[in-house]
């Protein structure tokens, strides 16, 4: 027998890692949990407990608290209580906490580990050499956020008490993505571990209590779904940021509708795996391995639809199916296996239903010779072949070790299939030629793009989703917005700044002293006036109530014509920044030479003074000139994530918006919401002030002299909150500003649940537009765009 014989044939004997000191760790609570809440453990107040078990072996390892209103409300004082100091202690004093929690976590790792993966499944190799490290670097790392929060957050402060729900498929490292960046700046937690894995937080708890964590400062509750709800509907949880399926992230999105409350949503995904026939394919092997058998394929960005290119797809299909078979399947603590176990019996059902649906689609599946063991639950590495784009395994998440396969011609059909999903968590992309990499980057519409490698994590990289994969991001500085609130928040009133009026001279139509409007304006739409679909029109008055004029009153079919010329805009997102300021630059020169007729309009409008509509009207070309200026300047970063890899953290446009633009201030309040998205490449739907509108009718021919491409700006006038929930509701549409009332702003997060778009609201509280600090800059530009990291190894 040669040498290169005996190692094809040679067989592994089991090597399994100790599990003493998880089993003295569960000894030590007698096995049986309560809740952490204000640093001590107590019991829960129904007395109720679930057991938790090792899925490798179905064998059970503790019992675990459920905790139900009551006790969530007990941890919520609790967090409430602990606030003051913890903000107090300043920066650096929460740096140091952290940096303890961080030390400790490394010194326990194994513990971490083992523990991990007997309450999961997942393989000891990944929780060693992946899992645990990473969690123990997003606490350093954030314990330098907490350090340099005074000086690199100074506009922004701590929000308060925050809700944390997170999933089982990475339970620790969750816990680390969202209790790292919270205490950093500045908040107190309650943690709801999921229900399939409790223990590793419950460890984690621990540690706080050794390194002296001021009590109260994290709280940790365990218990299911109505433990979650319990959190999310709390009225003093000021902030939930939950990880898990798509559907309990929309109850998420209706549930705190119109409260006020910040949400983050990281969700499921379909991420596509992009092989180009030029693409390293031996590497390319091993990164589907990586992608989809990563935690038996358990992961919300796992690459679970791989698109190859046509010429090359059966050879590829072939070195998968070889590498398949000398995958091992088996006990999570065996440190030779690749696939442990699947979380769950119910996590199996799904996979096992799923692929029986593919099968009965008709679609080819491949499963390896490998056995899977009886004693626990256990899913073995699948792929299936030429499935079409439509297929519900091409489409639904399977969250398993199961791989889609389709295949491309072209580039652009590429492009095409990755974005046919309502997904956009990841991507990864296989190419030996970078120039081709760079240009499909940015066109895919994912929060996270891998170059030749994928399924990386860095602290110091933002993650997050598009579309229905979710909002906001985790890592890096992007990440830290979710747990901070601008310190102009706190400014806003309650009602609207009094503006000084003086009755027009005479009452019997419009004021003598000022032209009369004798024309009817259209609809903006695609680039031309239109005319609307209803033929309504509605009437303009002055404060006084003196009909000044008519507009059209808009409905839902001027909505959709209007997001359908958005959608067809391109002209305007692939320009340059330094194009974009170039036309706004065109639009603020333009409004100045007409400024007088500008403020005539505000004078007949509002009936303010003329020195005050001057002003507004100064005011809002000097605001047009800030975000020509920021075009080309709001830029991204280069995160410092691991080594030889460059991880650029990019700002992209959202996409299609809607802008519900204020009341007040007619002119100011529009070109202060509409100019910065517009900024930044997004295509806008535009509904102006509902009492005053003919500011933003008279901007049409100022749009249409400025070079704005035709689509870019459309603009609808009618009433404000039925054509707002016209574009709540509208799936095509990315994003929605909504400057108005608290019942508006509830509405429009109600209804906009269903495709998760990004939405910012005014709960009903004014700004002072003509305040710098709470009307303009990056506040603005950081809502109006969307941060994708594209990660790019270098070296050999
Ligand atoms: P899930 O979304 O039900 O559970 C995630 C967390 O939310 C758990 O802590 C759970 O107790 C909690 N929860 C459940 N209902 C809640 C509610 N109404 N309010 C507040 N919290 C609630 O996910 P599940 O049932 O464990 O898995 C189902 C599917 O979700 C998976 O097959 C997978 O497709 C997807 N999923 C995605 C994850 C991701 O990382 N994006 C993670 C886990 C699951
Ligand atoms: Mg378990």
């Amino acid at each position: 027998m040669k040498v290169q014989e005996i190692f094809q044939t040679m067989e592994y004997g089991p090597a399994p890692e100790s599990n003493k000191e998880s089993i003295e760790f569960l000894d030590s609570h007698k096995r049986k949990f309560g809740l952490f809440i204000n640093g001590k453990w107590v019991k829960p107040e129904s007395n109720e407990y679930f057991e938790s078990i090792n899925p490798s072996t179905k064998e059970k390892l503790a019992e675990i608290a459920e905790a139900n209103v009551k006790d969530v409300d007990q941890a919520v004082k609790a967090a409430g209580k602990a606030l003051k100091s913890w903000v107090e202690i300043g920066g650096h004093g929460r740096a140091r906490y952290m940096y303890a929690l961080a030390r400790q976590i490394q010194k326990h790792a194994r513990l971490f580990a083992v523990l991990e993966s007997m309450d999961n499944g997942k393989p000891i190799r990944e929780t060693r050499d992946i899992d645990i490290p990473l969690v123990a670097r997003h606490f350093y790392h954030h314990a330098g956020w907490a350090q340099l929060m005074d000086t690199e957050m100074k506009d922004y402060k701590e929000i308060g008490v925050i809700g944390q729900i997170i999933p089982w498929n990475f339970p620790l490292l969750m816990l680390s993505w969202k209790i790292a960046p919270s205490l950093a700046m500045g908040n107190t937690v309650i943690l709801k571990p999921a229900e399939f894995t409790s223990l590793t937080a419950l460890l984690f708890a621990d540690i706080c209590k050794q390194i002296g964590l001021p009590t109260g400062v994290v709280n940790v509750v365990t218990g299911h779904g109505d433990t979650g709800a319990a959190i999310v509907n709390h009225p003093d949880v000021k902030k939930i940021a939950f990880t898990g399926s798509t559907e309990v992230g929309k109850i998420i999105r209706k549930a705190t509708a119109g409260s006020g409350k910040k949400i983050s949503l990281e969700l499921g995904g379909k991420s596509p795996f992009i092989v180009f026939e030029d693409a390293d394919l031996d590497s390319v092997v091993e990164g589907v391995v990586d992608a989809i058998w990563f935690n038996q394929g358990q992961v919300c960005c796992a690459g679970s639809r791989l698109l190859v290119q046509e010429s090359i797809a059966e050879k590829l299909y072939k070195k998968i199916r070889v590498r398949m078979e000398t995958l091992r399947i088996g006990n999570s603590l065996d440190k030779t296996i690749d696939i442990g176990a699947i979380v769950a019996p119910v996590q199996l059902k799904v996979i096992e239903d799923l692929v029986q649906k593919g099968i009965d689609e008709g679609n080819t599946i491949w499963q390896p010779t490998l056995v899977c063991p009886t004693d626990g639950y256990f899913y073995p590495p699948t792929l299936f072949t030429d499935v079409a784009p439509s297929s519900s395994i091409a489409q639904e998440e399977i969250f398993g070790p199961v791989l889609v396969g389709m295949s491309f011609r072209s580039h652009g059909e590429a492009v095409k299939l990755a974005n046919n999903t309502r997904y956009g968590l990841a991507a990864s992309i296989w190419t030996e030629n970078i120039n081709l990499a760079l240009d499909v980057a940015p066109q895919i519409k994912a929060g996270t793009v891998w170059i030749n490698c994928t399924n990386v994590f860095d602290a110091a990289s933002g993650f997050g989703g598009y579309r229905e994969s979710g909002f906001g991001r985790e890592g890096g500085k992007e990440g830290l917005y979710e747990y901070v609130k601008h310190t102009s928040d706190s400014e806003f009133r309650d009602s609207p700044k009094k503006i000084k009026t003086t009755e027009p001279p005479s009452s019997n139509g419009s004021s003598k002293s000022l032209p009369k409007i004798d024309k009817t304006p259209k609809l903006f739409i695609g680039g031309k006036q239109a005319r609307p679909d209803g033929g309504n029109s509605m009437a303009v008055l002055d404060t006084f109530g003196n009909q000044i004029s008519e507009v059209p009153k808009g409905n839902r079919k001027d909505i959709r014509n209007a997001v359908e010329a958005a959608h067809s805009c391109t002209a305007w997102g692939s320009l340059t920044g330094h194009a974009k300021a170039q036309v706004l630059y065109y639009i603020a020169e333009n409004l100045s030479a007409r400024s007088a007729e500008f403020v005539t309009r505000i004078m007949q409008q509002t009936n303010q003074s003329q020195t005050d509509a001057e002003k507004e009207v100064a005011t809002s070309i000097e605001r047009i000139y800030t975000y020509a200026a920021w075009a080309d300047k709001y830029d991204g970063n280069v995160h410092h994530t691991i080594q030889r890899n460059i991880t650029i953290a990019m700002p992209e446009k959202v996409g299609v918006m809607a802008i519900i633009c204020p009341e007040e201030l007619p002119l100011l309040g529009l070109i202060s919401t509409v100019i910065p998205a517009l900024a930044m490449g997004n295509s806008l739907i535009v509904v102006p002030s509902e009492k005053s509108p003919l500011s933003a009718t008279d901007l049409y021919q100022i749009l249409e002299t400025s070079d704005v491409p035709g689509g870019a700006v459309n603009i609808v006038t009618g009433h404000k909150d039925e054509l707002c929930k016209e574009l709540a509701k509208h799936d095509d549409v990315d994003g929605l500003w909504y400057f108005g009332s608290a019942q508006g702003s509830k509405d429009v997060e109600l209804l906009s649940a269903d495709n998760l778009k990004r939405t910012w609201v005014s709960y009903g509280k004014y700004r002072d537009w003509y305040d710098k600090s709470q009307s303009e800059g990056r506040e603005f530009l950081r809502h109006a765009i969307e941060i994708k990291n594209i990660w790019v190894p270098y070296g050999e």
